[in-house]
């Protein structure tokens, strides 16, 4: 079974009711292209997913307008947004295996992940736009833009082990911190916060989206397939200088090596053991929980008519998960 530290928070009824809307909405939003795209786009959807970047935008808007079909949209678009990166990011990493089914990328190649993901980011802002914000549609665009601009980033940095942990943060926040930053921004936005606060909460969102990939980089070293939906040690295999990976090549040479050459499979289970005994998984791990403080003080500095303890739930329950 999957743990999320923040599965309570999921089963309470103004939560799964706006979940449910999104899941509605995404639906309608994938199928509406039409044709063979909308059908591989669909098989990503169907797969599943934690949905938290529309939670993030719901929890980010005041209780008396999370009703508001704006944030349906909103949710539903930041979602687009992710699942075209997930269906990008997999031809990128030659990645078989997205939320424990065969990825568009295995079943159909290159040029339908490609094409399928191109659809997904076009319809989230064909949705966005509904809401007549303009404001909302440069929030997002923004973290499009930085999305490829951090999986550009990613490539410099392959079979590179002396990535600094700046640089490493650097691409992170482009490929992660921007997109959880927006959902943040847009919640509060169409929530009516001030500008100061909508600002608080992006930051929130910025840091999150950091702690999250470290969390995500190290279940990619000591996760299980079962619960990520994803293979073990595609970041090792396929040279993705992660913080877990470049602070354990710092102090073991076989690790250096191994992201500097393509290992076998037969043995990256050795070398992922490898990589926990160097302490670089605890350091990492330690890492992130001091991103989830830095993202809590940034909730501190909301003025506006927000309760922010759901939000602090979620950060607090990203490092401590298996899914
Ligand atoms: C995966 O995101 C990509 C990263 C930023 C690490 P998620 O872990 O949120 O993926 P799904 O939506 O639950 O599949
Ligand atoms: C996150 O990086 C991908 C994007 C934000 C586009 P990863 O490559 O670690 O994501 P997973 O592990 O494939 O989900
Ligand atoms: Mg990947
Ligand atoms: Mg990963």
């Amino acid at each position: 079974m999957s743990t999320i530290g923040y599965a309570d928070l999921l089963a309470l009824g103004p939560v799964r009711g706006y979940l449910a809307r999104v899941e509605e909405r995404l639906a309608d939003d994938v199928a509406w292209v039409g044709g063979s795209t909308a059908a591989t786009a669909g098989e990503t959807l169907a797969a599943g997913g934690k949905r938290l970047r529309p939670l993030l935008v719901l929890l980010s808007a005041p209780a008396g307008r999370q009703g508001d079909e704006d944030l349906v949209r909103a949710g539903s678009a930041v979602e687009l947004v992710h699942m075209a990166t997930l269906v990008h990011d997999d031809v990128l990493d030659h990645a078989a295996l997205r939320r424990g089914r065969p990825t568009v990328w295995a079943l159909h190649g290159d040029r339908v992940a490609g094409a399928t993901g191109d659809m997904l980011f076009a319809r989230a802002f064909g949705v966005l736009a509904e809401t007549g914000d303009i404001a909302c549609l440069t929030l997002l665009a923004q973290a499009a833009l930085g999305l490829s601009e951090g999986e550009a980033l990613q490539m410099l940095q392959t079979r590179e082990p002396g990535t600094t942990p700046e640089r490493y943060y650097e691409r992170c926040t482009l490929k992660t911190g921007r997109l959880f930053a927006a959902a943040c921004a847009l919640g509060g936005r169409l929530g009516g916060l001030e500008p100061a606060d909508v600002e608080a909460l992006a930051e929130y969102g910025r840091l999150l989206g950091l702690a999250f990939q470290v969390a995500d980089d190290i279940l990619d070293c000591e996760g299980t397939a079962d619960a990520t939906g994803k293979a073990v040690g595609t970041d090792l295999i396929g040279g993705t200088a992660t913080l877990p990976l470049l602070m354990a090549a710092t102090r073991e040479a076989r690790i250096a090596d191994a992201l500097r050459r393509q290992p076998a499979p037969d043995d990256v289970p050795g070398l992922l053991a490898l990589v926990a005994e160097t302490g670089a998984l605890d350091d990492a791990r330690d890492a992130a929980r001091e991103l989830v403080r830095a993202a809590e003080e940034s909730l501190d500095r909301v003025a506006g008519d927000l309760d922010t303890a759901p939000l602090r739930m979620v950060v607090r329950g990203v490092v401590d998960r298996d899914t």
